[in-house]
């Protein structure tokens, strides 16, 4: 395998480099000349290259032209610096729109698509796929044993248009094949998608339209098979690269908690995990909330990539252009993002983009090098400081982050399944898109665990599941809405054999189909063992919330009161302690929460959306009561984090402060900077600061 982090001049480094788009400029070579200068200037180690790039591959049906990609690989070869070479499915020629009108997707109301944009291509087209194949052999031929070619770029951001769907008659027979083979008999169907309900029988495969949003059993089954869809065309995309190259690495530039694709399923084809990232860093207070979701972000992605090291193929050295407010980063707030990212296990930073283009929907979108192409601007000096920063940091490169006692369960089809019910508070988007009803709960159980200082790690309900349940303390399972009883029963034995189990009201609600478990919930055996059940769930308007107060066993963890928004559950109590009740309404000093010993462990129902003084109390209780030890041994500010990264022989602790104020922190004897000089006692941090300590392990 060709180790791609390794230059030319066989340096190992931490990459740092950015989607690089010299064909807008018709490869200019001056342009050339002053790009591969400014690179140099900012440290640069790789480049992403050829994304959008087909027709200038070929132009007419056929007819190949590569020499302009020769000569930018060659020069890149020339100037030490790696190619992440890109496939360039991710748009398509107007010619092959024009020619093969399948290509493109047909949308909900059934029209298809026009030939502009990008990523709309239709995901199970056999023209698509054959030409696919055709461009990508031919890219692995020629540039497979490249010197420059480090890694191959499969698409970008795969799916990432209508969430993936197309509705031709070719997807729609494709999915009604794929349920044939899923459930053999109209039969099984019917009792898989409860559809006696509003003459819901489907009495002909023909029938199934995959639009109608009140089969919610069905909804769930469409997402499965458009990721399914999805991880045959990565599959396609990655095989002749294989063949003609099969020491070069495969990823696809994920987008993190993107609710429309199981990522879990789709990285088991991709040899490195990445990611592309923009968190919107105002720099204002609400920075340190927004980190505490990007670093669950950043673990999802380490998790997927089994805590290997990943990399962050894009984020913006400035601004976006496409949130409803564009806001710049202040000073110092690009550099807290990247050693974020390091922080999490990457092992390399990229940009989209290198230079803003002159035209087209990004010419306004951040980036290294401004229409001005000067390096003396505050975004090219501060590029250039990450550079430096990335180059100091290089003896953190492979290695990773140890377990945390704390994981939360994480899972897609969970997401699905919530988000396709109609009656819980966020009604479903008319397509399931962008609207993610769990996250908001999930977040917020992250929120009060980051606080708790113990670290985190996301798991998956997969077959690995019983193993990461038993290394963990600690296990937050907030919207593991969807559960089949295997699941059930690995939780049901980590919490008999000591493990300590969260639960909420969201949590083992339906089965695979999305059908409500019968007997009481959470169910399958789980509200049993929790000693208490929700019995309904009431929800809140955005100015309304309910006061919630510790009982007396608690008051001192839990002091204060608390709030309920959004939704919160009416709980049935059998045989569990009560940890907290409400106070207010007409529910007042009813149980919102409680604790129930099982086996050699316990389980916490929570049981609503509560605020985040809640979620901080309740986390920094478990981690007390189990007496974890912090990530490290220093008192940290709020808003000041840490995490970990070991290689064996030393410990590297990432100091982040995530606020626009100044912090103190003492660091104890013993540890190093990043440049092995010896650093103890008070220790200032600036806005926006980071600080690498090391230690021997
Ligand atoms: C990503 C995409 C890039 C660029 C970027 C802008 O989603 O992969 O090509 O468009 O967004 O933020």
């Amino acid at each position: 395998m060709k180790d791609f982090y390794k230059m030319q001049n066989n340096a190992r480094k931490l990459l740092h480099g950015a989607d690089y788009n010299p064909e807008q400029w018709n490869l200019d070579p001056k342009i050339l000349d002053e790009d591969f200068r400014l690179m140099h200037q900012a440290g640069f180690t790789s480049v992403s290259i050829g994304i959008f790039s087909w027709t200038k591959y070929e132009p007419r049906e056929g007819c190949f032209e590569f020499e302009w990609m020769d000569r930018l690989m060659d020069r890149l070869a020339k100037e030490n610096i790696t190619a992440f070479l890109a496939t360039p499915s991710a748009s398509k020629p107007m010619w092959m729109s024009e020619k093969y009108p399948e290509v493109r997707k047909v949308n909900r109301e059934g029209l298809r698509e026009r030939s502009g944009g990008r990523h709309n291509h239709c995901p199970s087209s056999l023209v698509y796929r054959q030409k696919v194949t055709q461009i990508n052999t031919q890219l692995a031929k020629r540039f497979g044993n490249h010197p420059a070619l480090g890694l191959w770029h499969v698409g970008n951001e795969l799916g990432n248009h209508l969430a993936g769907e197309c509705f031709c008659s070719h997807c729609l027979a494709r999915f009604r094949q794929w349920l044939q083979e899923r459930y053999q008999t109209l039969d099984a169907l019917t009792e898989a998608w409860w559809g006696h309900f509003w003459n819901h029988t489907i009495t002909d495969w023909e029938q199934i339209d995959p639009r109608d949003m009140t089969i919610d059993g069905m909804q769930v089954d469409w997402r499965r098979f458009v990721s399914h869809l999805h991880t045959e065309f990565l599959e396609i995309e990655i095989a002749p690269l294989k063949e003609h190259s099969p020491d070069i690495l495969c990823t696809n530039n994920f987008m993190g908690f993107c609710p429309d694709f199981n990522y879990h399923q789709w990285s088991k084809t991709l040899d490195v995990i990445s990611n592309d990232s923009y968190p919107n860093y105002d720099g204002t207070a609400r920075t340190t909330r927004t980190a505490a979701n990007t670093s669950l972000e950043h673990d999802l992605i380490r998790a997927l990539a089994h805590n290997r090291p990943w990399l962050l193929m894009e984020c913006s050295p400035s601004m976006v252009n496409w949130m409803r407010v564009n806001k710049l980063k202040p000073p110092h707030v690009h550099r807290m993002e990247v050693a974020q990212a390091v922080a999490h296990g990457a092992d390399g930073v990229q940009y989209f983009q290198w230079r803003k283009g002159r035209g087209g929907k990004e010419k306004y979108h951040g980036a290294v090098v401004d229409h001005d192409a000067r390096p003396d601007t505050r975004v090219f000096r501060e590029v250039v400081e990450v550079g430096n920063m990335l180059d100091d940091w290089k003896g953190v490169l492979g290695s990773t982050t140890p377990d945390s006692p704390v994981a939360i369960v994480y899972d897609w089809e969970s997401g699905w399944a919530l988000n396709s019910s109609f009656g819980i508070k966020h009604p479903p988007a008319p397509q399931i898109g962008f609207t993610d009803a769990s996250k908001e709960l999930l977040l917020d159980h992250h929120w009060g665990i980051w606080n708790a200082g113990a670290g985190c790690d996301l798991i998956f309900s997969d077959e690995n599941f019983a193993t990461e349940l038993s290394k963990r303390a600690i296990v937050s399972a907030p919207i593991l809405h969807m559960a089949e009883q295997p699941v059930a029963d690995a939780l049901l034995d980590y919490v008999t054999d000591g493990g300590t189990l969260v639960l909420t009201h969201r949590s083992i609600v339906v089965d695979q189909s999305n059908r409500v478990h019968r007997g009481g919930l959470p169910g399958l055996g789980l509200h049993e063992a929790a000693g208490a059940r929700i019995e309904e769930i009431n929800s809140l308007f955005e100015d309304e919330s309910v006061g919630i107060r510790a009982t007396k066993t608690f008051a001192e963890e839990l002091s204060g009161t608390y709030q309920t928004y959004e939704a919160f559950g009416c709980l049935h109590l059998d045989d569990a302690e009560v940890v907290a009740r409400y106070t207010t309404g007409w529910q007042s000093g009813q149980p919102a929460a409680t604790r129930k010993t099982h086996g050699e462990g316990e389980i916490w129902l929570v049981a609503g959306n509560f605020d985040d003084n809640f979620y901080n109390a309740f986390y920094k209780m478990l981690v007390q009561r189990h007496q974890l030890a912090k990530v490290v041994d220093i008192t940290l500010p709020m808003g000041v984090h840490a995490t970990v990264r070991e290689n064996g022989e030393t410990r590297f602790i990432f100091i982040i402060n995530y606020t626009p104020e100044e912090k103190s922190i003492n660091i104890p004897e013993g540890v190093c900077d990043s440049r092995a000089i010896p650093l103890s006692g008070s220790h200032k941090l600036a806005p926006f600061d980071v600080c690498l300590l090391q230690h021997p392990v």
